[in-house]
């Protein structure tokens, strides 16, 4: 695929029909993500394939997800789950329904992918938040300002909403691409031996109002 143009992206819903496409291309875009490797270990297609099934759980049984993409001649280059404001913790219904997933990694993996979900999620904020997560850019196709139009589209239905939106990160470099967008970090933490940081973003005045 030829690198695309940033003016001829689209950016809108992920529909339905859209996630298989998305799905395989977030668990292609996080594969080496430092927490996934220490999770599930050292071979990458291992990770590829547990975080595609992972990724497959989480869009079928966490139904409020109102996650976007950015597609580029017909083709989906970058995507992101995001979790209206009170719908980013599994109720245990949920949990139940995404366990096996999760069990399908092995005994090992889960009980470290088990550790690291259950630390992020005692830092979820008390407030009500938009929860942005997972999200990737198609490998072969990061750093040429695809993210940025689709975070900026994420930061754009914040405001007009007026929600503050929360992330974690295991990445320095993520660090500065959220804080570009108005993203502050509110804590830091070693989960399963991997820097974590978390980060929360308040809403901009629009001007409509
Ligand atoms: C993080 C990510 C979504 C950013 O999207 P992108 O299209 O690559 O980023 P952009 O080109 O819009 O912006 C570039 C900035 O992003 C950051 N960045 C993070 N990962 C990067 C990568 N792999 N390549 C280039 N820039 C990256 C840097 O801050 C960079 O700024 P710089 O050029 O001044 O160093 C994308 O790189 C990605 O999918 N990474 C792997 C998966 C991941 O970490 N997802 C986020 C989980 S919280």
């Amino acid at each position: 695929m030829t690198t695309p143009s940033l003016d001829e992206l689209e950016v809108g819903d992920l529909e339905r029909d859209d996630l298989p496409e998305a799905i395989g291309l977030l668990a292609r875009g996080m594969r080496d993500n430092p927490i996934h490797v220490a999770a599930f270990g050292d071979n990458p297609e291992k990770r590829r394939r547990i975080l595609e099934r992972l990724f497959g759980a989480l869009f079928r049984v966490m139904v409020a997800q109102q996650p976007i993409r950015v597609r580029s001649d017909g083709r989906i280059v970058a995507a992101t789950g995001v979790a209206p404001a009170g719908s980013c913790q599994p109720t245990p219904r949920q949990g139940l329904a995404l366990a096996p997933a999760m069990l399908a990694a092995g005994p090992r993996s889960a009980g470290r992918a088990s550790r690291w979900i259950r630390a992020w999620g005692a830092r979820d904020p008390d407030e009500p938040h938009v929860h942005l997560g997972p999200l990737a850019v198609d490998a072969h196709l990061q750093g040429q300002g695809i993210g940025s139009r689709l975070l900026a589209e994420h930061c754009r239905r914040l405001d007009a909403t007026g929600e503050v939106g929360y992330l974690e990160t295991d990445r320095p470099e993520n660090v500065a691409f959220y804080e570009r967008q108005g993203f502050e970090i509110v804590d830091q933490a070693d989960v399963i031996g991997v820097a974590c940081w978390f980060m929360r973003r308040p809403p901009r005045a629009t001007g409509d109002g």
